[in-house]
């Protein structure tokens, strides 16, 4: 890993995130590539990093071990076309973040028989806190798998998928994750503010328990439902707000969201791959 040269093609706030958990984590600002159409991302980033600028994609492309494709998903044909050449003669591993493209669609624009991994990272990922799915095709070593995964760990936590329709469960779980989450507690902030605390006692009270809750549930052996009963006691507060919750079905709710987001995702992946 360490002697390899990765390139990012897109130097926009993944790639910023991405690098700077890799330099956090020992990689050599000199084995890192970037190119992008727009300078003055570019300029930004190696002040920042110190990293290596290319021209061009294509110069990128030929310089990589590791590609990593970091532009927006409707970018990702003509930016894959235009190095297909490179990537045939160098063939690297390529590693795509660009949600919703397909593995199948990417290795036919980079002209076949490509090693390739797609990534799903989600916006925690950009303050180091992501949760990333990821599946490789098979052409993908072992070696390779190894290498792109320390890579996405540089931005949070990792999870392999053996097959590649569950990015779109993925989607909708962790990808769209974080605003059900928000909206949980835009919602009770409110309630708070309602029942007359200050709405920076309200936010603060919120986002904390919200992390402790999370904090709690990720180092404790036991799983989410056995401690929602420990911190509910019988004839207790919490468990008058269960009951409510229970009563309204949201669990149903969250199962029927879910569904919904994964359903938009399939026809999405879908667009994506026939528009191009
Ligand atoms: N941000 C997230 O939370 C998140 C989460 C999951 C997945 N992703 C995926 O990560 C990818 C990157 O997202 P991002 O938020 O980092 O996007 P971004 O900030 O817009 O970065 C993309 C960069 O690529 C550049 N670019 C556009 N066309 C190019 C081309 N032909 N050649 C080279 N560079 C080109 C853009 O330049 P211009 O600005 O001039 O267009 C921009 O600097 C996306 O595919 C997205 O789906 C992002």
């Amino acid at each position: 890993m360490e002697t390899l040269k990765i390139s990012f093609i897109g130097a926009g706030n993944m790639a910023n995130s991405l690098i700077g958990g890799l330099l956090a984590d020992g990689k050599a600002p000199a084995s890192i590539n970037i190119a992008d159409i727009n300078q003055e991302q570019l300029r930004t980033l190696q002040q920042r990093f110190a990293v290596t600028i290319c021209q061009t994609n294509r110069e990128a492309a030929e310089a990589a071990d590791i590609l990593i494709l970091a532009v927006k998903p409707q970018g990702l044909k003509a930016v894959a076309e235009e190095m297909r050449d490179s990537v045939q003669t160098k063939k690297p591993l390529v590693i795509s973040i660009a949600a919703g493209v397909r593995e199948q669609d990417i290795n036919r624009w980079l002209g076949n028989n490509v090693a390739i991994v797609r990534a799903m990272p989600n916006t925690p990922a950009l303050i180091q806190t992501g949760a990333t799915a990821l599946y490789a095709n098979s052409k993908v070593s072992q070696e390779q798998r190894n290498t792109a995964e320390t890579i996405l760990r540089a931005v949070g936590v990792t999870a392999w998928l053996d097959e590649e329709r569950h990015m779109d469960t993925v989607t909708a779980l962790s990808g769209s994750g974080p605003a059900y989450f928000f909206l949980f507690m835009e919602a009770m902030e409110a309630a708070g503010q309602e029942l007359g605390l200050d709405a920076e006692t309200a936010r603060l009270l919120t986002l904390q328990t919200a992390f402790g809750a999370t904090k709690m549930a990720l180092e404790s052996s036991e799983n989410c439902a056995t401690l929602r009963q420990r911190v509910t006691s019988p004839g207790g507060t919490t468990e008058q707000a269960l009951r409510v919750f229970e009563t309204g079905d949201l669990r149903k709710l969250i199962k029927q969201a879910i569904n919904a987001a994964a359903k938009r995702s399939e026809e999405l992946a879908q667009q994506l791959g026939e528009e191009n």
